[in-house]
């Protein structure tokens, strides 16, 4: 069995930065060596916060050259991906709670011209993609119920994390999409995360809402996510 690595990345969730000045904050990301920035939009339907849209994923994409890495909470996900690719998202991530064509939307959004990513509520279990996880280049599992920032990382995470590592190994056909964590993630979670197959940390309040500021939190989550997985192939 071989083991290969992928390095370890950071997308800092603006939804806890200062919407006031939205844009020096995604710099400030940019310059602490974020790697993509997330943009999360909730609906008030599918979640019960109500975010931001395409006007404002476009604010984002106009102050950095980092993709922009955006996750769609919200019900009928399909009639919005051209919106936000034209706003210039580079990711467009959906929930799977809300697809019951989930194959169609994932090879829209890939037509579209972005990349498709599918996430999992944590009451989701992995084996619900088991018919798609060939169209997608990242699977998010949500590790705290979508809607807020600043929430409590669920423990039992990492477990289902090694269910979908074990689930993408069992299809032997060596595609590995990135596996995303949001919700709750930082210096403490970080590692438990990355040690389950987690390549791809979202943080919000632990980057934007650190005492120690942006840049010295983000130095600390990565020393604690470790520089990259390691996975059986
Ligand atoms: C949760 C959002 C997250 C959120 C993470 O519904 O999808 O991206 O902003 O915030 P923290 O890191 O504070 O849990
Ligand atoms: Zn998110």
């Amino acid at each position: 069995m071989m083991s290969t690595r992928s390095p370890i990345l950071i997308a800092p969730s603006i939804l806890s930065a200062d919407f006031g000045r939205l844009a020096e904050d995604v710099e400030a990301a940019e310059e602490a060596g974020a790697d993509w920035i997330h943009v999360d939009v909730m609906d008030g339907h599918f979640v019960p916060n109500i975010t931001i849209g395409p006007g404002v994923t476009e604010a984002v994409r106009k102050a950095t050259s980092l993709p922009v890495d955006v996750h769609l909470m919200i019900q009928n996900p399909e009639r919005y991906v051209q919106a936000f690719v034209d706003a210039g998202a580079h990711r467009i991530t959906v929930h799977q709670e809300v697809c019951p064509h989930l194959h169609r939307v994932l090879e829209g959004i890939r037509e579209a011209g972005a990349s498709p990513g599918v996430a999992l509520n944590p009451s989701t279990p992995v084996e619900s993609l088991s018919e798609v996880v060939q169209l997608v280049d990242l699977i998010l599992v949500m590790t705290v119920n979508p809607g807020f920032g600043g929430q409590s990382f669920i423990e039992t995470s990492p477990e289902k994390l090694r269910r979908l590592m074990a689930l993408l190994e069992v299809r032997g056909d060596g595609h590995l999409p990135h596996i995303q964590v949001d919700g709750g993630v930082g210096p403490g979670t970080a590692p438990s995360v990355v040690r389950a197959g987690a390549d791809v940390l979202v943080a919000g309040s632990a980057l934007y809402k650190a005492p120690e500021g942006l840049a010295r939190a983000m130095e600390k989550l990565r020393a604690a996510a470790g520089g990259a997985r390691r996975v059986s192939a």
